[in-house]
Formats: C-alpha cells, sequence, structure tokens
C-alpha cells in the first residue's frame, strides 16, 4: 500500500533528481500559501508564455503594509515553490518594498530550480508586482 508519506519522499527524490535543491522542495510540498483570501484588497491576474496561470490576492493594511499573500495557480512544480517564496520575501512589507523584489532574490530563496523553470520564477514575481501595481493604481483614483 502506498502511503501518503511514500508519495511525498517520490516527489522529492524526483524534484531533486531534476534539479530543485531542498528549499524549493518544500515550498512546493507544503504549498503554504495557495488558495484565496476572502477578504483581499486587491485580486490579479496574469498568463504565462507557457500558457500558465497566476492569481494573486493581496491584502494590505491603511499604512500601505502587505498583511497577508495567497496565490492560486494552474501551473509547474517551479511556478508554486518561485509563488510561495515570493510570499515569504514580500508578506508583512510596504507596497513599495515589494515592488524592489527581483528574480534573482526568490532564486536565492530557493537556491536553485532548473534552468529551464526560471522563467516559472518570472511569472511568480510579474504577477505580484502586476498586483501591487493594480493596487496603488485603484488607490491613486
Ligand atoms: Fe509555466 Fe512553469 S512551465 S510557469
Amino acid at each position: 500500500m502506498t502511503t501518503e508519506i511514500d508519495t511525498i519522499n517520490s516527489q522529492r527524490k524526483m524534484l531533486s533528481e531534476a534539479g530543485y535543491a531542498e528549499p524549493a522542495i518544500s515550498y512546493f510540498i507544503e504549498k503554504k500559501y495557495m488558495g484565496h483570501l476572502q477578504d483581499a484588497s486587491q485580486i490579479s491576474e496574469k498568463v504565462g508564455s507557457c500558457g500558465d496561470i497566476m492569481k494573486i490576492y493581496l491584502k494590505v493594511d491603511d499604512q500601505d503594509i502587505i498583511k497577508d499573500v495567497r496565490y492560486e495557480i494552474t501551473g509547474c512544480a517551479g511556478a508554486i515553490s518561485a509563488a510561495m517564496a515570493v510570499v515569504d520575501l514580500i508578506k508583512g512589507q510596504p507596497l513599495d518594498k515589494a515592488l524592489t523584489i527581483n528574480d534573482g532574490d526568490v532564486f536565492k530563496r530557493l537556491e536553485n530550480i532548473p534552468e529551464k523553470k526560471h522563467h516559472c520564477i518570472q511569472l511568480a514575481v510579474k504577477t505580484m508586482h502586476q498586483g501591487v501595481e493594480e493596487y496603488q493604481a485603484a488607490r491613486a483614483h
């Protein structure tokens, strides 16, 4: 009988063999920021060049601090691990700081993912920047 632990262990092994470092694998397995926020201040969506889709939910307080974030993702392991890392980089930070987060910061957090998956990091970062910018634009009116 295959248990949940066996499935997770075989996923870990496959991802590790494919070139994902331990932090990236844990982000993918735990998916701790996957889902939606009922009381989001901003919801934005982006489609990657690969056709994958990311939706970001941002909860922002009146001091422009990002209180909470979730992603809904139709995409690969690289996309999921990158998006989860983005949340750890921006949660509790001011909006302007979130706009300075780039692909390199996310890659550092993941430690490594396969080279052909680097565009997945870009999609996670671009979706977040779009969410922040759309929130700021809506507030400016
Ligand atoms: Fe589309 Fe990874 S292959 S985001």
